[in-house]
């Protein structure tokens, strides 16, 4: 009985040990699925951003509870890539604003991503000089609900459909 107490508590802590070199810091992490957090509409938190394949090479940038289905992402200098596992990168791009919109969409798009990206204590951030205003997630037409940006020149009166969100970086 004693050994097995023994050989058990042995166990335990070999299982456990991976956990005590867990990373504590609130450093980028090196891969990293991003989250949503913050809405006043509790259903669009804790929701991942995934590709969701719209053509050859395209994808927009639709959110699901699921963990197995988001999408792995990392920044290089101020773009973010993600990891498709394929020989040519996949880059975050919210589109650029050329229609007097006050939102517009974000896509998940073949080659290394818009620039201007970068993470602070709030999470997800891009360039306020490319017109980032925020993000803003709205259930949308691929049934779920759908990541877009709000272009901060002109005032966003988004329907009851939409909610602001911080997109924060989950350790991947
Ligand atoms: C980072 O981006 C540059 C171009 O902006 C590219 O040349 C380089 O291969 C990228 N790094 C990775 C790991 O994809
Ligand atoms: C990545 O792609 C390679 C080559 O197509 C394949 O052998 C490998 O299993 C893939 N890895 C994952 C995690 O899908
Ligand atoms: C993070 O960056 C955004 C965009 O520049 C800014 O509005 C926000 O105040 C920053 N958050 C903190 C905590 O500095």
């Amino acid at each position: 009985m004693k050994f097995l107490g023994t050989l058990s508590l042995l166990i335990g802590a070999a299982v456990a040990s991976p956990f005590h070199h867990a990373r504590q810091s609130t450093k980028t992490p090196d891969s990293f699925y991003l989250k949503t957090s913050g809405s006043e509409n509790s259903a669009h938190n804790d929701l991942y951003v995934y590709g969701y394949h719209t053509g050859a090479a395209l994808n927009d940038a639709v959110l699901t509870p699921d963990l197995d289905t988001a999408s792995k992402g990392f920044l290089n200098g101020t773009q973010v890539q993600f990891d498709f596992n394929t020989t040519f990168p996949w880059g975050l791009y919210p589109i650029g604003v050329t229609n007097y919109a006050a939102w517009q969409f974000v896509e998940l798009n073949v080659g290394y991503g818009a620039e201007g990206f970068f993470v602070n204590s709030t999470g997800l951030q891009w360039s306020e000089q490319n017109g980032f205003g925020g993000w803003l997630v709205c259930d949308w037409y691929h049934n779920a609900p759908q990541l877009f940006y709000i272009y901060r020149f002109y005032t966003a009166e988004y329907p009851a459909s939409c909610s602001r969100v911080k997109l924060l970086t989950e350790s991947a």
